[in-house]
C-alpha cells in the first residue's frame, strides 16, 4: 500500500504477505477492513470470508478476490488450501474466526504482532480449550518499537 515507511516491521510483514497463498477471515474483518483496503487490498491473494450472508464473489485489483463462504470453517478452509499451492493459508482473524479453527486443532502456527497500547477490553483469542493443543515451541521473538512479533508452532 502507499504510504509507510520501511523498516523491520514491514520487512516482517512482507515476509508474512509472501508466504501466503489464500486468506480466510470473517465478515466482521472484512467489514472493518473493506473501505480501509480499497480498490488494491494487501492481500493479493484469494480471500474467503466466512458468514452466513451469502454475496457475489468480489474481484479487486492485484490478485485479491473475496469468495463469500457460507457452509462452515472446513469448506474454507479446504477451498483456501486448493488455491494455495505450497504457500500457507492464512486464518487472519477476528477473534470469533481464530478460535473455532484453534478449537478444531486446524493451525499449525500462530503470530502474533503485540502492539505497546493499553486497550483496557477487547475479543479474547483463546477462550475453551476445545482440542487446543496445549505446548506451543516459540519459533521466533522479535521487538522493534512499533511491536513485538511473536512466532510459534503447535506440538501437537
Ligand atoms: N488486530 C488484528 O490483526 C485483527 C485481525 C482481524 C480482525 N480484527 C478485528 O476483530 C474484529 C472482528 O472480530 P470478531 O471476532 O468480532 O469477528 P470475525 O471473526 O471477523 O467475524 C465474525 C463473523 O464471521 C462470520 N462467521 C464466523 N464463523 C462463521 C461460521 N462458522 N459460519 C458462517 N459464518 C461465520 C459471521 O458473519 P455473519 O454475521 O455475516 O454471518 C460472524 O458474525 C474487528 O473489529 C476486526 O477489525 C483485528
Amino acid at each position: 500500500m502507499t504510504g509507510g515507511e520501511e523498516n523491520r516491521d514491514s520487512e516482517l510483514m512482507r515476509e508474512w504477505f509472501d508466504a501466503t497463498g489464500a486468506v480466510v477471515m470473517g465478515r466482521m474483518m472484512y467489514d472493518t477492513g473493506e473501505e480501509f483496503w480499497g480498490h488494491n487490498p494487501p492481500f493479493r491473494t484469494p480471500v474467503f470470508v466466512l458468514t452466513h450472508r451469502p454475496r457475489p464473489t468480489l474481484v479487486k485489483e492485484g490478485g485479491t478476490t473475496f469468495t463469500f463462504v457460507t457452509d462452515g470453517i472446513h469448506s474454507a478452509l479446504d477451498r483456501a488450501k486448493a488455491v494455495a499451492g505450497h504457500r500457507n493459508v492464512d486464518i487472519a482473524g477476528g477473534a470469533s474466526t481464530l478460535r473455532q479453527y484453534l478449537a478444531e486443532g486446524l493451525i499449525d502456527e500462530l503470530q502474533l504482532q503485540v502492539v505497546p497500547a493499553l486497550l483496557g477490553a477487547g475479543l479474547r483469542l483463546f477462550d475453551g480449550p476445545g482440542r487446543l493443543p496445549r505446548r506451543v515451541e516459540p519459533l521466533r521473538v522479535e521487538e522493534t518499537p512499533l511491536a513485538t512479533h511473536l512466532k510459534y508452532r503447535f506440538v501437537k
